[in-house]
């Protein structure tokens, strides 16, 4: 409150209106729309991004606006613009550079609210020896921690993982070099595994 109160004062000092900041809010409802509330998106093919770090956010949408990363339309889950399809693409590269970063800081604040989905303990426990041998280095203690700026895996949305590993594998989605033999020697049981290991963080 102190915040806005404060901007609001330096805004209208400056003969800015403050439409500055319905925009941001704005943008974020945009998000929030698809996300969820402060992007602890609830479903299952939607990622939760809220506590994400901000880095992994702007890298993430710079490779949406310019078409790296697969983007298909989904329907807007909530709000006034429920049921019309847009994709990240879009929704990227429609935003200017600064409201990227303001977003993606705003967002960076949010704590990150893992999903309660089930899984299966056996298949987790083998994710978690494969994990551990391949994948810990860069995504630590199980991938949830932001400062690895890879995303994060522990509680994410098990369908949007396998997603993820299988557009990897399938060559559809840039990954970090040094990512791409370990993820192509894994076959289908192994990502089946790993997925319901990051889904086993409750
Ligand atoms: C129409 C629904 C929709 C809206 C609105 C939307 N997103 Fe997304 N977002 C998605 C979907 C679906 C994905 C997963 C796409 C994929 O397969 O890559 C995604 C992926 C992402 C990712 C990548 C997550 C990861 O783990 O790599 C980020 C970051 C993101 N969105 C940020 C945002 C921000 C910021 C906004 C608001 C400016 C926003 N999104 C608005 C549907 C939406
Ligand atoms: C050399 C470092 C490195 C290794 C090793 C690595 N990753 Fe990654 N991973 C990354 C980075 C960096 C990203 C973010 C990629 C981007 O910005 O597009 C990422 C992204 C991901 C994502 C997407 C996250 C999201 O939110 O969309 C998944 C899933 C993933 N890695 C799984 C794995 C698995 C499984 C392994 C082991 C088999 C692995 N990674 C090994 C660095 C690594």
């Amino acid at each position: 409150m102190k915040y806005y109160s404060h901007y609001i004062g330096v805004c209208l000092l400056m003969g800015f209106a403050y439409p500055a900041i319905a925009g941001m809010q704005e943008n974020l409802d945009t998000c929030y729309s698809c996300h969820g509330k402060d992007g602890a998106s609830t479903d299952k093919d939607i990622p939760i991004i809220g506590g994400y770090s901000a880095i992994y956010i702007t890298d993430s949408m710079k490779a949406y606006s310019n078409k790296e990363r697969p983007c298909e339309k989904v329907e807007i889950r909530s709000g006034p613009h429920k049921g019309d399809k847009k994709d990240m693409c879009e929704i990227a590269k429609n935003l200017s550079e600064a409201d990227t970063k303001e977003i993606a800081d705003h967002l960076a604040s949010e704590p990150f609210v893992r999903a309660k989905q089930s899984f299966d303990p056996d298949k987790a426990a083998a994710g978690k020896k494969i994990h551990n041998r391949q994948c810990k280095k860069c995504h630590e203690d199980g991938g949830s921690s932001p400062d690895d700026d890879a995303g994060i895996l522990a509680g994410q949305h098990m369908e949007y993982i396998q997603e993820q590993m299988e557009d990897y594998v399938a060559g559809k989605r840039p990954m970090p070099e040094k990512m791409q033999p370990k993820i192509e020697k894994l076959d289908k049981t192994d990502l089946e595994n790993l997925t319901h290991y990051y889904g086993s963080f409750q």
